[in-house]
């Protein structure tokens, strides 16, 4: 087991690629500390059912305080935090609509949660990761940073933002032992993937266009990308910091 009794947070754990994490977290022998600002009971039943631990905590990540919290109810309940996997966006809801088009208060949302919010969980997680002697962060980017994506700029911006956090983020807590990296994950067929094209007949270009443009051509689960957090999170990625992980099939070579 490569995460035994390690304790990690997950946050945006309710569903997606956030459930698929923390159930492999929790078969790698970890408590897992399902965080959302929506109910995550039911990721965490399901890591009970199988005889896993975790613990579900109400969490907002733009709001300090909030963070904090979490950050309290995880060493509370387990004695302390031992990585942090910032998975929790606004992604579900985007409209697929140009830079010039996209309205101030939703660029200030998406840059709130996605930016802000990264940045909050690093801040807060960290004095608890230098009371451990070391520890892992792994940020959730987007593949949307590499591709020059047309539509939803305020969403790849505030990714490109979590990409340049990681770096600046690992240069600083290397000092405690503790690793920053990021993955970039292409597109991926959660309920949030498939309900932003809108209409099916969008949704189909957009999964049939994604599947060429791939080496490996087929569509990528929320379980493609759960190796690459298991790995950046263990003790396999040691002396690996300041990273972008890209999990996309190969799509994208940078
Ligand atoms: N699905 C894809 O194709 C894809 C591709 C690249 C990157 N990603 C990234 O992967 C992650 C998960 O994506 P997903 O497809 O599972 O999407 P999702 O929308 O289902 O997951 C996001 C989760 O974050 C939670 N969340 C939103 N705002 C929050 C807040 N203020 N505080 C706490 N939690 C909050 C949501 O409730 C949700 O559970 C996101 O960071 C997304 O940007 C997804």
């Amino acid at each position: 087991m490569k995460l035994k009794d390690k304790t990690i947070i997950v946050t945006g754990a309710a569903g997606g690629l956030g459930r698929a994490f923390s159930l492999r977290f929790a078969e790698e022998g970890a408590n897992v500390v399902c965080a959302d600002v929506k109910d995550a009971a039911e990721t965490v039943a399901l890591i009970t059912d199988a005889g896993g631990s975790a613990l579900s905590v109400s969490v907002d990540i733009t709001g300090a305080a909030s963070v904090e919290a979490m950050c309290k109810a995880a060493a509370d309940a387990y004695g302390g935090i031992d990585g942090l996997v910032n998975n929790a966006a606004i992604y579900a809801g985007l409209t697929m609509e140009p830079f010039h088009e996209i309205k101030e208060s939703d660029w200030d949302k998406v840059m709130a949660v996605n930016a802000k919010g990264t940045w909050l969980c690093c801040k807060y997680v960290y004095p608890y990761l230098i009371k451990r002697g070391g520890g892992s962060i792994v940020n959730i980017a987007s593949a949307s940073i590499l591709e020059g994506n047309p539509f939803f700029a305020h969403y790849t911006a505030s990714k490109g933002a979590v990409w340049a956090l990681t770096r600046s983020v690992s240069r600083v807590v290397g000092e405690q032992g503790i690793r920053c990296n990021s993955i970039t994950p292409g597109y991926t067929m959660t309920d949030a993937s498939k309900g932003l094209a809108g209409d099916p007949e969008s949704f189909q270009k957009n999964y049939d266009y994604s599947i060429q443009t791939r080496a490996i051509h087929r569509a990528m689960e929320a379980g493609d990308v759960v190796g690459a957090a298991l790995f950046l999170l263990s003790d396999d990625s040691a002396f690996v910091t300041g990273q972008n992980l890209n999990v996309d099939g190969g799509c994208i070579n940078y």
